[in-house]
Parts: C-alpha cells; sequence; structure tokens
C-alpha cells in the first residue's frame, strides 16, 4: 500500500465531496418550478451523501496518518435543471474515477481495496441515475422543440 498517494488521493476525494455537498445544497435552494417538490428533495439527500463521504474518508485519512482536506473543489453555480444534472453527472464521473486511482494504491490491503470498491459502486449507481435522469430530460426538451419548428 502506497500510504503517501492514498492520502493524497483520499484528500482529494474529500475536497470533491466537499465541493459536491456545497452544489447540491444550493441547488437544493434555488431550484425553482412546477418540479421544485421532487427535486429539491433530491439534492437535498445527495448533499447529505456527500458529507457523509467526506467524513468517512476524513476519518480514514487521519488513521493513515494525514491531515484531511478542508478545501472544498469549486461549485458550478446554475438555476436551470438540466445544468444542474449535468454538473451534478460531472461531479459523480470525477468521484468514481478519483475513487478508482485510490483504489491502485491500496490494491494490496484487502481492508482499504473492499472499502474503495464499495465506494465507487455507490458512485457509480449516481452516475447511472443521472443518467438516466438527464436521458429523459434531454429526450422531453428535444421533442418539445421539435414540435415547436412544426408548428411554425
Ligand atoms: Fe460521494
Amino acid at each position: 500500500m502506497d500510504k503517501v498517494r492514498l492520502i493524497e488521493k483520499l484528500n482529494e476525494a474529500i475536497s470533491l465531496e466537499l465541493g459536491a455537498l456545497l452544489q447540491y445544497n444550493q441547488y437544493s435552494h434555488v431550484i425553482t418550478g412546477p418540479e421544485r417538490r421532487i427535486w429539491a428533495e433530491f439534492f437535498e439527500e445527495t448533499a447529505e451523501e456527500a458529507f457523509k463521504h467526506a467524513k468517512k474518508f476524513a476519518s480514514r485519512v487521519v488513521a493513515l496518518g494525514g491531515t484531511p482536506a478542508v478545501e472544498p473543489a469549486p461549485v458550478k453555480q446554475t438555476t436551470d435543471l438540466q445544468e444542474m444534472l449535468a454538473n451534478s453527472l460531472e461531479v459523480e464521473r470525477r468521484a468514481v474515477k478519483v475513487y478508482t486511482e485510490a483504489l491502485s494504491f491500496c490494491e494490496d490491503n484487502p481492508a482499504y481495496r473492499n472499502i474503495l470498491e464499495e465506494q465507487i459502486s455507490d458512485e457509480q449507481t449516481d452516475v447511472e441515475e443521472l443518467e438516466k435522469y438527464l436521458n429523459q430530460i434531454q429526450r422531453a426538451t428535444s421533442s418539445s422543440s421539435q414540435r415547436k419548428s412544426e408548428i411554425a
């Protein structure tokens, strides 16, 4: 296990989770319109999930002898639902990538390997959920603009 590089990578993941926490929390507040009822709750729950992940790996970084990161990754601001979901998908894809990189530094340690494999699987589920939401929304948007052009 390469402790130094693992700590570094986990700190990158913590920053990403802290940025995600702020981004999701912001989206839960600024989302408006008829779909607010559904999406506000979704973003709120996802923010809590990101916070849980940040805490989980902060505790691991300390156990490994490091200092957990406190600087959040940059937040992308928007009030457009489709952009919110696209930005969320970007964050979750980055999470899969960063945790996969972290895994490469601890493959010989069964406990850490297990923790990271589970984490990657969780993040991958989030990626797939967001892809499903986005597909549906993009289809709805393109068919409504097609209808508009047919009328015009
Ligand atoms: Fe996460």
